[in-house]
């Protein structure tokens, strides 16, 4: 990249120029990226930018109130669509067939946000390892190769597309972005439903949301990991109060990596470890086992989906 304020200026141009004259909608995650995005955008075409939120029912705990919090003098648009996503992922278990119900969802969203606001143009917060990884064929990202191929868009604009996550980071820091944003881990478009092997129930999400609040808890601000998390693996027998449960196993990820295209698992002190077993089989009623992932990309990806 070249140097952080005249990566600004030009992606404000380019911005300025791909846009012409008309609105922008762009979904913000209150990730890096779309935050990042968002922020250069508004310098380049001002109110012309409209910023959604589409709460998928697939975020994180508190996301919603803390994205409404975080932006909400953009005048920021809330959309509630947790119904319609957990319909059009119900029944289906292939990862890539998920990826590409989410990604399928997420336009004819932003569709519908356009033709309310008369807005022509998309833009999106692709990096360069999301574009690579789909590429390659490893999996689509949901704004790249989750994406149908009949768009209503003129335009789709993805200033970030040549950076990596640190640069993307950086560039952050030089918009002046709260150090909170600049910080923040990844995480993926398609949410909680990657976080999930199989089929996408309410029962799973609410199950894992909770699971992950309890390792965000514990590993962020302790191990500064590049992501941690946790994961629904499936179910397995376990005893709980002297009753026999069949009940979920819980995956817990925690890793270090510089761009995410290679990572290594955290080598965290068992007492953590333990803490956390504890903590998500006390608090989270269906789950009776908790493994930890040992497993560097390659040959696993970060993510489980
Ligand atoms: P994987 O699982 O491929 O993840 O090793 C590499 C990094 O990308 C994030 N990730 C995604 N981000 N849309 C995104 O915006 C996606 O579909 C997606 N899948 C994975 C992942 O969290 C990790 O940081």
């Amino acid at each position: 990249m070249v140097d952080v304020q005249t990566f600004i200026e030009r992606a404000i141009l380019q911005i300025r120029k791909e846009a012409g004259n008309e609105k922008v909608v762009m979904a913000l995650s209150g990730g890096v990226d779309s935050s990042v995005c968002a922020a250069l955008a508004a310098r380049a075409i001002g109110d012309r930018l409209v910023p959604i939120y589409v709460d998928t029912g697939l975020m994180r705990k508190d996301e919603t109130r803390r994205i409404s919090e975080l932006f909400g003098e953009m005048n920021l648009h809330v959309v509630g669509a947790a119904d319609e996503f957990f319909a059009a992922l119900a029944g289906i278990t292939d990862p890539e067939a998920k990826r590409r119900a989410i990604g399928e969802k997420f336009i004819r969203v932003f569709e519908r946000e356009a033709e309310r606001t008369g807005a022509r143009h998309l833009l999106q917060g692709t990096i360069y390892p999301d574009r690579i990884e789909s590429e390659g064929g490893i999996k689509s990202h949901h704004n790249v190769g989750g994406m149908p191929l009949e768009i209503d868009f003129d335009r789709v604009i993805e200033p970030l597309a040549d950076l990596y996550k640190d640069e993307v980071r950086e560039v952050a820091g030089g918009l002046g972005l709260p150090v909170e944003i600049q910080h923040r881990m990844p995480f993926p478009g398609p949410g909680l439903a990657v976080r999930v092997l199989g089929e996408v129930t309410r029962e799973k999400i609410a199950i894992v949301r909770e699971a992950n609040a309890i390792v965000e808890n514990e590993l962020i601000e302790a191990f500064r990991p590049w992501q941690c998390f946790a994961a629904l693996l499936g179910q397995g027998t376990g005893v709980k109060g002297d009753v026999r449960l069949h009940g979920w196993i819980v995956a817990v990820r925690a890793v270090s990596s510089r761009d995410g295209m290679t990572a290594d698992p955290l080598l965290l002190p068992y007492d953590v470890l333990s803490r956390i077993e504890s903590r998500i089989t006390a608090e989270i009623p269906g789950v009776s086992r908790v493994v930890y992932d040992l497993t560097p990309k390659p040959p696993a990806t970060i993510e489980y989906e």
